[in-house]
């Protein structure tokens, strides 16, 4: 891309307020050895051994050192979030003046965009996808004006599970003078590459993805952002001091050491996705399985809300979407184990017409 001027100086981006402020300077910032033999009594905390009677590292230095040899950037590459969701209402709260700003979102979508941008009161401008579900390239580029501050890419995209086509991707991070939030929290089960090796290209790119999906942690919430340090300064400027608590970091950096796990998991769960479509394509009840590179399915049904009662009434909760932009008559199915995925599909068996 040939960035031009306006296009990698990021402060045009960032709302004035936050350009000026001081940021809050924690105790465990202001004294940085505290993995060392001090005595600390500069954080009002109780002396006594609970073990997590300490505050947490603020900057999560050991973590994200892992991390940033997993995936090959650089530590000041990255944020950590209280779940991604925590580090998409940063983005916004960095980026998007209230009253004055708008997003572009690409509906059916992830509902956390709409919700986080009615919390900090920014307008979204939906411009739907496809019927296909993949972006309507032109008239997100012709619809922006220089309030158009942040574009969402959900791929793979919930709830539709469809990756979003890489050059299409492409003509949108080149295209838009804003910046391009890509949400990439089930990247894990795709077959499409992630955008994360990409963050050095484009100034005006975040990836955000999660350990609340193939990493199997969603308990512990953890959300990771990826992008320039300039932008990860700015996050790291406003982020609430100690964001990830102390059990968090230590969890998630015993197991990321041994991704192993995950990858099995990974591939069970994506060939249990192709033996779940192969059972239900043929069934009465089933009209459309559409094609996923996530760990669910999105499946249009001949009555949705009849066929999730009677899921339900055997025990299986599964998601009706059926509310949602070009999603009549459809239930997300999350893939679960192989027993339980045979239970699903016994009772969808069972379901008469
Ligand atoms: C597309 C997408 N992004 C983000 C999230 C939130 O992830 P986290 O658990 O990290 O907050 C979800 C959760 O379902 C999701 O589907």
């Amino acid at each position: 891309m040939e960035k031009t001027e306006s296009k990698t100086n990021i402060t045009r981006w960032v709302r004035p307020n936050i350009l000026r402020m001081q940021p809050y300077s924690s105790a465990r910032e202001e004294f940085k050895e505290f993995e060392k033999d001090y005595t600390f009594l500069d954080a009002n905390e109780n002396p006594f051994n609970t073990k997590v009677n300490r505050y947490p590292d603020p900057f999560q230095r050991k973590l994200k050192r892992l991390l940033s040899q997993q995936k090959d950037v650089q530590e000041d590459e990255i944020l950590l979030g209280n779940g991604s969701d925590e580090v998409l209402d940063l983005i916004f709260r960095v980026f998007c003046e209230p009253a004055q700003d708008h997003i572009i979102t690409l509906p059916p979508t992830y509902g956390m965009y709409k919700v986080l941008a009615e919390t900090n009161n920014i307008v979204v401008r939906e411009i739907p996808l496809t019927k296909d579900f993949q972006p309507n390239v032109s008239a997100i580029l012709q619809s922006q004006t220089q309030n158009s501050k942040l574009l969402f890419i959900c791929s793979p995209n919930n709830p539709t599970g469809n990756a979003i086509d890489e050059r299409q991707i492409r003509e949108l991070v080149e295209g838009f003078q804003g910046i391009v939030v890509i949400d990439e929290a089930y990247i894990d089960f795709s077959t499409t590459n992630s955008w994360v090796s990409r963050i050095g290209e484009y100034n005006n790119l975040i990836v955000t993805q999660t350990l609340s999906k193939a990493y199997g942690m969603a308990g512990i919430r953890l959300g990771i952002c990826y992008a320039s340090s300039e932008i990860i300064a700015f996050l790291n400027k406003i982020k609430p001091p100690y964001n990830i608590n102390a059990l968090t970091q230590e969890y998630a950096y015993e197991q990321l050491k041994d991704n192993s796990k995950v990858a099995n998991a990974v591939d069970c769960i994506v060939s249990e996705r192709d033996r779940m479509i192969a059972a239900l394509q043929g069934l009465d009840t089933v009209e459309k399985i559409f094609p996923s590179n996530a760990n669910f399915l999105l499946i249009r049904m001949d009555d949705a809300f009849r066929r999730y009662t009677e899921l339900l009434e055997c025990g299986i909760v599964v998601r009706n979407r059926s509310k949602l932009l070009n999603c009549e008559n459809t239930l997300r199915i999350t893939i679960g184990t192989p027993e339980e995925n045979t239970k699903t599909i016994q009772v969808l068996y069972t379901l008469k017409r």
